[in-house]
């Protein structure tokens, strides 16, 4: 079976537009590999001082990912920070790559171009990311097209290592996950926690009501646009035609039918989700996060052997 691993960013509160783009694939392909998810509580430090929030979104995002789907029982779920290798192999990976290399990535520049304080770090967080998914001799990695340049980076420690050390790593492949493209949020624009313009994935009835409720509607045409791209999602174009002749220049009732679908399909979800204690998630990584450390340090054997650490 080949060998699958991502990694998650344990930031803050799900969308619709993160369930549709980016979960939902995932959710339907990890079952075909051997898995490995792991969450990447080292990378978030990059951005994040907040002792308090960061122990919460860790066990928030272990438990939007059961919520959505993922069986335990059926992937290695584990956390970064339990398996220090990673840190290590990182570290050797960096003494590997040149400071104009990875001043290239298209990440880093973003964030530092939107103001963000370049810590090192940030700087080097693709070797990180390499580390993650070398370790596991990964052949497959699952991200959205933003991290698409982060898994070349991955390659080209492969080749560093390779060519400096002898074969040793197997380079990883993307697989970029293609949900039903951009998910329009509240306002029209593309949904995203930074426009304020969210349905949330694990939000209450009200909650999802409320962001329905708030969906523009452009009052030129019989069709409320915003709200039919985002029913799109839900139903097929027939039943929607049929509801939406039905029901022309009646937004209110429109929107009301989008809330039953939304509910629809988050209800049991959430339900999952809610079904998870904190304990249980600890119980899960814990578990876990000593496979991948039996895995893990077995390979770093071979590497601080073949770098002349090992006496
Ligand atoms: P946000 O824009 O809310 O900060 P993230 O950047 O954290 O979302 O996105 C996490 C993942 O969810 C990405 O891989 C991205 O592909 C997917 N995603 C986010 N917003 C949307 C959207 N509006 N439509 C489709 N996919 C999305
Ligand atoms: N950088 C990824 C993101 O922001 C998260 C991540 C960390 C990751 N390590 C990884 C993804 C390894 C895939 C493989 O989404």
């Amino acid at each position: 079976m080949k060998r699958l691993f991502t990694g998650l960013q344990p930031s803050g509160t799900l969308h619709i537009g993160n369930y549709f783009g980016a979960l939902k694939p995932f959710v339907d392909v990890y079952e075909d590999y051997e898995s490995h998810i792991m969450v990447a509580d080292l990378h978030a430090l990059t951005s994040l001082r907040d002792p308090q929030a960061l122990r919460q979104n860790i066990i928030d995002v272990v438990k939007d990912y059961i919520g959505v789907g993922i069986d335990t029982e059926k992937a290695i779920l584990f956390k970064q920070s339990d398996v220090q290798e990673h840190t290590e192999l990182a570290w050797i990976f960096e003494c590997l790559v040149t400071v104009p290399f990875l001043s290239q990535a298209h990440a880093y520049k973003d964030k530092v171009a939107k103001g963000i304080e370049a810590n090192a770090g940030l700087f080097n967080y693709p070797m990180l990311m390499a580390s993650d998914i070398l370790l596991y001799d990964t052949d497959i990695v699952p991200v959205g097209e933003d991290q698409r340049q982060h898994i070349e980076y991955a390659r080209e420690a492969v080749t560093k290592f390779n060519n400096a050390y002898g074969e040793t790593f197997v380079a990883p492949q993307e697989m970029i996950l293609k949900g039903v493209g951009i998910i329009p949020g509240t306002d029209g624009q593309k949904m995203s926690k930074s426009y304020k313009n969210t349905i949330p994935l694990f939000g209450t009835k009200d909650e999802i009501t409320k962001a329905v409720m708030s969906i523009v509607t452009d009052s030129s045409g019989e069709r409320p646009e915003n709200v039919y791209a985002i029913h799109k999602l839900f139903r097929t174009e027939s039943e929607l035609d049929t509801l939406y002749t039905e029901n022309a220049g009646k937004y209110k009732n429109l929107k009301d039918a989008l809330v039953e679908d939304i509910e629809a399909m988050v209800a049991p979800m959430r339900e999952r989700r809610d079904s998870v204690s904190d304990a249980d998630v600890v119980t899960i990584l814990k578990k876990w996060s000593e496979k991948a450390r039996e895995q893990a340090s077995k390979k770093m054997s071979v590497v601080r052997e073949k770098i002349g650490i090992a006496l």
